[in-house]
């Protein structure tokens, strides 16, 4: 059973999955922490409800983005954990974190990757006029949005979409896509080695 931590900024809807997910008797892995550098991260109060260890570390009270960085990660280390899920993390981690947590780290992105990185992904979907999106599960790399991909789940783009209810659809998937891939991490069907992902039959 690998201890798993969740880092969040905000709602924490990707994080109330992965809880759920991992509360199953059968799933690999388990939700031991839940960090937010935000102390009204919505998310926060589930997570301690729900019996589960959770820490504010704000970014406001270091002064670099590696002295933040070193906070969380001794926290990590401390709490014995193994695998590391960014579910609406909203700070960019700095290359020694990617580094340090490296195959073991992943971020889920509501946009089917390499397309539409960075912020106000529907926005840039419906701009560009796609007509399927989705989200992607990732293995985190120094670079912003552009590790590894261990899955994909896809939507269809309605004509009359707006950010929002594009949003909503990709996040039904979101939700189903970041347990499955945490399991796939946590059992070993898939590993990081070298720059790809690797999955084991
Ligand atoms: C999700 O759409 C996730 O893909 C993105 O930020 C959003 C976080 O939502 N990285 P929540 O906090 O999990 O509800």
């Amino acid at each position: 059973m690998k201890r798993v931590a969740v880092l969040i900024s905000g709602r924490g809807s990707n994080m109330r999955s992965l809880i759920t997910a991992a509360s199953a008797p059968d799933f690999p892995a388990k939700i031991a922490l839940v960090i937010s550098n935000v102390v009204s991260a919505e998310g926060l109060r589930f997570a301690a409800e729900a019996g589960i260890a959770t820490k504010v570390i704000s970014h406001k009270a270091y002064e670099s983005r590696e002295e933040f960085d070193h906070a969380v990660s001794a926290v990590l280390e401390a709490a014995g954990i193994e695998i590391v899920c960014l579910a609406g993390f909203m700070r960019i981690l700095s290359d020694w974190f990617a580094k340090r947590w490296e195959g073991r780290l992943l971020n889920i992105h509501p946009s089917l990757l390499p397309l539409f990185k960075g912020t106000h992904v529907h926005e840039q979907a419906l701009q560009a006029g796609v007509r399927v999106s989705g989200c992607t599960v990732h293995f985190v790399v120094p670079e912003l949005d552009a590790g590894p991909i261990i899955a994909q789940a896809t939507v269809p783009v309605e004509s009359d979409d707006t950010p929002e209810t594009l949003a909503a659809r990709v996040l039904a998937e979101e939700h189903k896509l970041y347990p499955a891939a945490l399991k796939m991490l946590a059992e070993g069907t898939v590993r990081l080695e070298k720059d790809r992902a690797v999955f084991a039959l």
